[in-house]
């Protein structure tokens, strides 16, 4: 077995197990660490779930959704070790009766298992409530101190329900024992952002007003919302992706270095990042930010219905699934610079990007020669579906005019030979060892909903318009207003 700290949870309570979240991120995750061996060799799972099912019916779920989802890696005496770490519970998340159930299979002695647990609440936010009070009538937040609850985004709906989850959250468990999750941060390319960053002497004199003219972050996605209906109409693009994965990312770009890469010495640089972001006054929502909805179109060459006809979606419903927005940091090193922001569902193909525009040359040298004006450089940190870094730089064409062409040098940091891995993976390893560095503090939920709060609060009122893109469009040409300047475009490729 590897080294685990002494306390680590031993017993994994999965609420939601045979929902979205676990089918598609949680059980291929836990799966590979299984497959690599990472997983502690007493650690056991409960399955909780609503679904009439026996433990047979869950471990033939399982087998279907991790041989579908991992297809060639699937390996049946992997599955056979990990499926049997695994107990299923039928459950209701509001009824007191099923957490005793719980704690009874808890208590079960088990030989070699250690008692501490982990909550991993893979439920709708509105459902959050209720578990944490009914762990607690069942005593299985006790001893405190010595359980872990994980705590998936969106962390409230705004500011105010989101402060209440954590007075709810405390009242029960310890800052120590909560681990509000944002996949984002586990991603490989968002923990080499920093290493790019911060251990390059190339780059970091440059990273500021005096050279780069913006930043882009965009998240783009070719599926739709998969099922999702019931909670992503409650949610929208802003709540769901901007507010979390989004912002998370602009604080990574914008950070100064921390003193130490301890989690709070991180966590306190990305708060200042985020409290030195302009608010939006009411009266420039529309300037900084636009929204929009998918209508029926084509991905992939698959015709997909739009928005309003997805399963548990209302017939008028205005939820966006695209949102764009801009926004300004208030401080020496970014003032003036625009951050431009952007995700949406059913784009013509998944791309998650960070591209920072450098200003132009400040002297036009090349005024007398075929080149009259000189494009400027751009660095592109992409996060999937490739994990690489790439620069635009100039030169010149070999011949004998004075021409020049935009090379880009490229980097894939991944060897052939190293596998990628998932944020999921390298998050539920933390969570087992209890290093929360990748992990967000409240003050930053607080303070990213506290900047998109107005952005939301307007959006509510206008109830009876959206615009339309096409499933497989890259939006719309309205979201173009966002940009400061004439010569700023979104940059839809590497
Ligand atoms: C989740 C959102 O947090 O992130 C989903 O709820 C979205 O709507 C997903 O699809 C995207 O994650 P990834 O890792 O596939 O980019």
């Amino acid at each position: 077995m590897n080294d685990y700290p002494l306390n680590y949870p031993c017993n994994f309570v999965i609420f939601g197990a045979t929902g979205n979240l676990a089918s598609i991120k949680l059980l291929p995750a836990m799966y590979r660490l299984e497959a690599a061996n990472r997983l502690p060799d007493n650690l056991s799972f409960i399955a909780f779930a609503r679904r009439d099912w026996g433990q047979e019916a869950w471990l033939a779920h399982m087998r279907t959704v991790l041989g579908d989802g991992l297809a060639e890696q699937f390996d049946q005496a992997v599955f056979a070790r990990f499926s049997s770490r695994f107990t299923y519970l039928r459950g209701e998340l509001h009824d007191a009766e099923s957490y005793r159930k719980l704690a009874e299979e808890l208590g079960k002695p088990k030989p070699g298992v250690c008692t501490n647990i982990a909550f991993y609440l893979a439920i709708q936010p509105a459902e959050y409530g209720a578990v944490i009070k009914n762990l607690d009538v069942a005593g299985l937040n006790k001893p405190r101190g010595m359980h872990r609850i994980v705590v998936e985004k969106p962390f409230g709906q705004d500011i105010e329900s989101a402060r209440l989850l954590n007075e709810l959250l405390h009242r029960y468990f310890d800052e120590e024992q909560i681990f509000r999750i944002d996949h984002y941060l586990g991603k490989e390319t968002v923990q080499n952002l920093l290493v790019f960053r911060l251990a390059n002497t190339l780059i970091e004199p440059l990273w500021n007003r005096n050279f780069i003219d913006h930043v882009q972050i965009t998240v783009a996605e070719d599926l739709g919302i998969e099922g999702r209906g019931d909670y992503y109409d409650k949610a929208g693009a802003l709540r769901d992706m901007l507010q979390s994965h989004l912002m998370q990312l602009l604080t990574v770009v914008a950070m100064e270095p921390p003193p130490a890469l301890e989690a709070d010495a991180l966590r306190d640089e990305k708060v200042k990042v985020l409290r030195s972001i302009r608010p939006i006054p009411r009266n420039a929502v529309h300037a900084h930010a636009f929204r929009a909805q998918y209508g029926v179109g084509s991905v992939g060459g698959e015709v997909v219905p739009g928005y309003q006809d997805e399963p548990e979606v209302g017939r008028h419903s205005v939820t966006e699934t695209f949102v764009a927005a801009k926004f300004y940091i208030d401080n020496w090193r970014w003032r003036g610079v625009p951050f431009y922001l952007r995700t949406g569902k059913r784009m013509p193909k998944q791309m998650s990007l960070i591209a920072i525009r450098f200003r132009h040359p400040p002297q036009q040298l090349f005024r007398e020669t075929p080149l009259e004006t000189i494009e400027p450089n751009w660095v592109l940190l992409s996060i999937q579906p490739s994990e690489s870094m790439h620069m635009e730089i100039h030169v010149k064409q070999p011949g004998l005019l004075m021409n020049t062409r935009v090379i880009q040098l490229n980097a894939c940091y991944r060897r052939g030979d190293e596998r990628p891995l998932d944020a999921y993976e390298t998050l539920l390893l933390d969570i087992i060892e209890g290093d929360r560095s990748l992990f967000i503090r409240f003050d930053e939920v607080e303070w990213s909903w506290r900047v998109v709060d107005p952005i939301l609060k307007y959006w509510e009122q206008e109830r009876d318009f959206i615009h339309t893109y096409p499933a497989g469009s890259w939006g719309l040409h309205e979201a173009n207003r966002l940009f400061d300047s004439e010569d700023q475009e979104w940059r839809n490729e590497l």
